[in-house]
């Protein structure tokens, strides 16, 4: 359970801390926070964690919790806020022209699956779901679900994970050009919140009103089922609601089956909480590979995940181990410091992973992350990250979704003949979407251009070697680390 040596921009292993982080993820209450992190706490008992930061503080926010006191375990340093609006169904969005109204009521628990669990694969929705899926056209490749455990625990699959093979992006950090990992314009940050709503969710909202912010939030069906007026409250104020799963699993580790509700769940209970459908997703941990990228497109879900420099170094601030106390305060920031310092050297803006699950990520990212990034020089131009890829917020849902110049992801399936997809499921149909490398024919994917907004990112990792193009225009940063 060596989390530190893996901090500061290193790609969190998947072994580290496991079940802690479960656990603590799927918390919703202090109670149980405490509980997973006095498990974490025994764990890390020996490490020495950074006492200040190394680096001088450019901007803080004036009533921001002192570092001191964002700590593991630390008693509640900022008290939770109502959010700004409750708002009635039927409610008109402002921000994106003719969106439908929010639904008439929120969603009623019992209407859906046991919460922090990967919902069963028998239902009648789950049934409906799997067909569609099936008759999407989209080849599913057979790749086999990973071992739980992470790179550490699949030897004989790491030796696979390149674009020749399953494109596993959690080991070695391979991406298709359907992926979106970075923002094109050079000083963007498309600003990302993880994991919620939370209860401290709505004091992050009070700073973006503040400061006139606004973001991505990547929302866990789950929660979003305790807390549907703060999702509202979110995507009423102009950000970005995307789906991140109904369980926060390793969607490799799942069967397709599993994978298809673990998604499909999460865009019913967002598009009942708001009456749209979002077509963006982040998988959990970055934890994506060919089977669950075809599966995710057959469910029209596009993956974003957050800027890597190196096969082994990602935009990762890890303030989601600060809660389980594998990491402090002071080493989230020495991350951001880092994140800000190489964020200037690519030819591209950048996405970065940071959480409003827990109170402490809430802290510094109120406190200090985000008045860090406003003093920033030069300045950062921050939006929610379908802006980020110069696309308006409609962009971001089905219903509103400017289909001629921004093809949903199923619009982009090579068509079979209709004998052949109505019959027992198109797997063997063998179509792929636009040279992704998806069915298997296709061993090089650095001459494929983004197949649809020209927005996706690709990228090509070799040990030495890093080039990040850019969609068609192959905007090319050469990093060597
Ligand atoms: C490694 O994978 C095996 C096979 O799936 C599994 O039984 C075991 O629990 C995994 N180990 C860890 C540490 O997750
Ligand atoms: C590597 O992955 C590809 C794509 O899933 C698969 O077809 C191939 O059999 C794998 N090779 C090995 C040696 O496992
Ligand atoms: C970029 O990240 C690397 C790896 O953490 C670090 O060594 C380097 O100092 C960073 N660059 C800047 C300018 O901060
Ligand atoms: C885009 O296509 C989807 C799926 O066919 C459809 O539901 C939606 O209404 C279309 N968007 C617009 C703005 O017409
Ligand atoms: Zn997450």
């Amino acid at each position: 359970m060596k989390c530190r040596v893996l901090s500061a921009l290193l790609l969190p292993a998947l072994a580290c801390a496991h079940n802690v982080q479960l656990h603590a993820r799927q918390s919703t209450t202090a109670d149980e926070n405490s509980a997973a992190l006095s498990n974490a706490n025994t764990a890390t008992a020996t490490s020495v964690l950074p006492s200040t930061v190394t680096f001088p503080l450019i901007s803080e926010n004036p009533t921001a919790v002192p570092l001191s006191e964002i700590n593991t375990g630390a008693a509640q340093t900022q008290s939770t806020i109502a959010i700004s609006t409750t708002y009635a169904g039927g409610s008109k969005p402002t921000w994106i022209p003719d969106a439908p109204a929010l639904p008439p009521s929120l969603p009623i628990p019992t209407n859906y699956p046991k919460l922090d669990v990967t919902p069963p694969t028998d239902s009648d929705e789950a049934k409906q779901w799997i067909q569609e899926v099936m008759n999407s056209g989209v080849y599913i490749p057979d790749i086999a679900p990973t071992n739980p455990g992470g790179c550490g625990n699949n030897t004989a699959v790491l030796a696979n994970t390149s674009s020749s093979g399953t494109c596993w992006w959690t080991c070695g950090g391979c991406t298709r050009s359907t992926d979106v990992s970075v923002c094109p314009t050079k000083n963007s940050w498309g600003v990302s919140y993880d994991d919620g709503p939370s209860p401290y969710t709505p004091n992050l909202l009070q700073y973006f009103d503040q400061e006139d912010i606004r973001a991505t939030f990547f929302a866990i069906g789950s929660r979003i089922i305790s807390r549907p007026a703060i999702l509202q409250d979110e995507y009423l104020t102009g950000n970005q609601i995307a789906v991140h799963t109904w369980s926060h699993p390793y969607m490799t580790t799942k069967t397709t089956e599993q994978v298809i509700v673990e998604l499909a769940w999460t865009k019913k209970v967002i598009k009942d909480t708001l009456g749209v459908t979002p077509i963006y997703w982040r998988p959990p941990y970055g934890d994506i590979d060919d089977r669950v990228r075809a599966i995710s497109q057959a469910l029209n879900l596009i993956p974003i995940l957050w800027t890597r420099i190196s096969p082994t170094q990602t935009f990762d601030t890890n303030d989601w181990s600060i809660p389980e106390g594998s990491v402090n305060v002071y080493e989230v920031l020495d991350n951001w410091e880092l994140i800000m310092g190489n964020s200037t050297k690519i030819d591209t803006g950048f996405i970065v992973l940071e959480h409003d699950l827990f109170e402490q990520t809430v802290d510094v990212a109120t406190g200090y992350i985000l008045p860090q990034a406003l003093a920033h020089q030069p300045k950062y131009n921050m939006t929610p990250i379908i802006e980020c890829l110069d696309m308006p917020l409609a962009n971001a849902y089905l219903e509103t979704n400017d289909n001629s110049s921004h093809p949903l992801p199923l619009a982009t399936v090579t068509p079979v003949s209709s004998s052949s997809a109505s019959g027992a499921g198109a797997s063997s149909t063998g179509s792929s979407s636009s040279g992704d490398g998806k069915s298997g024919s296709s061993s090089s994917s650095a001459s494929s251009s983004s197949q649809s907004s020209g927005s996706g990112s690709l990228m090509v990792v070799s040990p030495v070697l890093l080039s990040v193009a850019i969609g068609a225009a192959a905007a090319v940063a050469t990093l060597f680390l």
